[in-house]
């Protein structure tokens, strides 16, 4: 199979890293990529949100698969655009995508189908969203409708802060057309896990779960970011619970995915968070998450073009997708200052050091020097996840964090603490 992987990021090498062992790969495409997916295939110069031009592209090395990893292509519509050009493409229709694209699409279709989520109201009008703010009590959740680059949600602990949420998103547009609706809902209290299934249209394969770290410092203190560091599996996993979130979440989603006239075909990702009351769905993606593949996928046993072919064709309930048991820990190493601004272009080092400590290592934000070879240089916030992987979450973590020691960047910085304090 000739093969295009759509992104830059970890995710992406990962993918890139896990396509390399199928021995049904003939060769292999990153549009765009970075200095770690360069080792493994071919990087195309093309911006992955530019669904044309990677459609275009597609045709032109005459892919017969596309795995796309981020959002902002699939909600733009490029499967729609590689299916109508005869592609078999990993990753839903612009359709399908509203489940993360549009969180109040996505409200509805959960309070309409059973489906356990935080109870929430949309609003398009500032004034009936602040009349529906003195009803209730605090704290609250205010989240854009749109894609809002993990940016666009609020835990308004007072009146006033839920306010000027509201008055950010609807009247100041700080996310764009993407904030000009609002939900405003419970806010849920419990640990928060990640949920990952293949889905054909129809049929669900196997869940796998992970935790990951949003914020950019140790015990969680400062800014969000885009994932700091993720583990698998979540101390609290176990088939129980694995069974009841394919139960009361995946399976009804994916039938009311259907009804909705918009079958999903992808990876469901369920942002999930443990309550007294059960698990209940925070978010849906639809895609998988960074840097949770870079910690899953190692694990996945079967052949992921396989898997991604019989997702592509629906026939994915003829197909094996076995998890392996192993524990993964990714901690990833970012740019000084990220997430605020930050120097690019600073050579790194140590990158095959910490594979010969026995670590996977994913880059995200890396460009390959000009000079072709040599040492990559940093490009991103986000640089690269190292990933130990042993038989336990601390064999995992150990093994991070022995490897990460010998990535060497000027700024260079990553949380300490990914996978400790887990009891
Ligand atoms: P989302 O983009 O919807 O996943 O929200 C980002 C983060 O905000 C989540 O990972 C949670 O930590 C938090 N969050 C979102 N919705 C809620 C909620 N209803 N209650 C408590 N925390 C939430
Ligand atoms: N790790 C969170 C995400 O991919 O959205």
């Amino acid at each position: 199979m000739r093969v295009l992987i759509v992104g830059e990021g970890g995710r992406e090498h990962a993918l890139a890293w896990k396509v390399r062992q199928s021995s049904h790969l003939e060769e292999l495409f990153i549009a765009p990529g970075n200095a770690g997916t360069a080792l493994l295939g071919t990087n195309l110069d093309v911006p992955s949100a530019d669904t044309k031009a990677i459609t275009a592209k597609a045709q032109e090395i005459k892919a017969d698969l596309v795995i796309v990893g981020p959002e902002t292509p699939l909600a733009a519509g490029l499967a729609d655009r590689l299916q109508s050009a005869g592609i078999a493409t990993l990753g839903p229709s612009a359709a399908a995508a509203r489940i993360e694209s549009s969180k109040v699409f996505s409200k509805e279709l959960m309070l309409g189908s059973g489906i356990p989520t935080a109870a929430a109201e949309s609003f398009d009008n500032a004034d009936a969203a602040i009349a529906y703010l003195e009803r209730q009590t605090f704290p609250v959740v205010v989240k854009a409708d749109g894609l809002a680059a993990g940016k666009g949600v609020t835990i308004a602990n007072s009146k006033q802060e839920a306010i000027d949420a509201v008055l950010a998103s609807l009247e100041q547009r700080a996310f764009g057309e993407a904030g000009a609706r609002v939900l405003v809902e419970e806010c849920l209290i419990g640990p928060e896990v990640s949920v990952f299934a293949f889905v054909d249209g129809e049929y669900v394969s196997p869940l796998t779960a992970a935790c990951d770290y949003k914020r950019v410092f140790d015990g969680d203190k400062g800014p969000n970011t885009g994932g700091m560091g993720s583990f698998t599996p979540p101390v609290f996993w176990n088939d129980a619970l694995a069974s009841e979130i394919r139960q009361v979440v995946m399976e009804p989603t994916v039938r009311a995915m259907v009804k909705a006239g918009c079958p999903f075909r992808g990876v469901l990702y369920a942002g999930l968070m443990l309550t007294a009351n059960g698990p209940k769905v925070l978010e849906f993606n639809c895609r998988l998450g960074d840097p949770e593949t870079q910690v899953i996928v190692p694990n996945l046993e079967s052949d992921f073009l396989e898997v991604a072919q019989a997702v592509a064709t629906g026939r994915l309930s003829q197909q094996e997708v076995r998890w392996g048991r192993g524990a993964g820990v990714g901690v990833v190493v970012a740019s000084g200052g990220y997430p605020g601004s930050y120097k690019t272009g600073l050579p790194i080092s140590g990158i095959e050091a910490a594979a010969a400590a026995g670590a996977l290592v994913f880059q995200a934000g890396t460009q390959t020097s000009a000079e072709g070879q040599g040492k990559p240089k940093t490009s991103g916030g986000r640089v690269l996840t190292v990933v130990g992987r042993g038989k336990s979450l601390s064999e995992a973590r150990k093994l991070a964090y022995k490897a990460i020691n010998h990535i060497k960047f000027e700024g260079a910085f990553h949380r300490t603490d990914v996978a400790a304090n887990l009891d």
